[in-house]
């Protein structure tokens, strides 16, 4: 099965990752974590340069660099993992791109569709969760674990980028209303967990 976490960043979905992981590790359930981009080597080199601040990027390099990245990932890591029936939990996949490039950047919403089918083919989560916090809250969360550095290339697109990548993401998942499930973040942590064991219980229970 293959669950994957949305949300703009400071969202809390790495914390919800790691919540659900455990329970279903305690079930005896095998499960395999990546991050998006990331999770090979090169899938990595590319997330060093997307969210360096060294260089601006435009946005059809960014398109193609983020799907760079994840075709990697979905060849080498994502299908082997999902034959051996492993439960594959990723921080981010294709609705990212959707909701940052297609949305938040303004690119063409075909293109980056057409795109993504190219990078995916075809391969998409049966489960994804939308974890939905204001802005401002997760400015204030990253606030807290901002060690040295400050904000990444991508963090500093500023307020009305993040806005639009929100509302982005809330139009996909309303349009694909059964594998959305749009989590109010802006609770405590263990009241959102709760809810993402009973969503993903259910699912595996369909299997
Ligand atoms: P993301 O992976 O979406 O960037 P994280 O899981 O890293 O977000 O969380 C960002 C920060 O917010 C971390 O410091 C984390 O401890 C904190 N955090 C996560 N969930 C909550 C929550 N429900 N309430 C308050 N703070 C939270
Ligand atoms: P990351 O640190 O993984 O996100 P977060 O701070 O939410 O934990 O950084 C990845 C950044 O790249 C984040 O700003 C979202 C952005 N991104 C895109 O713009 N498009 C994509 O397709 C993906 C996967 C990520």
């Amino acid at each position: 099965m293959f669950i994957s976490f949305e949300g703009i960043d400071g969202s809390g979905k790495s914390t919800q990752l790691t919540l659900l992981r455990e329970v279903l590790e305690d079930r005896g359930l095998r499960t395999l974590t990546v991050r998006e981009p990331g999770a090979t080597v090169l899938s990595e080199e590319i997330r060093s340069i997307l969210l360096s601040n060294k260089q601006s990027i435009t946005s059809t390099a960014e398109l193609l660099l983020f799907n760079a990245a994840r075709a990697q990932l979905v060849e080498r890591v994502i299908v082997p993992a999902l034959e051996r029936r492993e439960i594959v939990l990723c921080d981010r996949y294709s609705d990212s791109t959707t909701a940052y490039q297609g949305y938040g950047r303004q690119l063409d919403l075909g293109e980056v569709r057409t795109c993504n089918n190219i990078a995916t083919r075809g391969i998409m989560p049966r489960v994804t969760f939308f974890i939905d916090v204001p802005y401002e809250a997760a400015q204030q969360r990253m606030s807290f674990h901002t060690t040295s550095g400050g904000p990444d290339r991508m963090e500093r697109s500023g307020p009305e980028f993040f806005d639009r990548v929100r509302a982005g993401y809330l139009e996909i998942a309303a349009a694909e209303p059964h594998r959305f499930h749009v989590i109010d973040g802006v609770r405590d942590r263990d009241v959102i967990h709760a809810d993402i064991v009973a969503v993903v219980t259910a699912a595996l229970s369909t299997l």
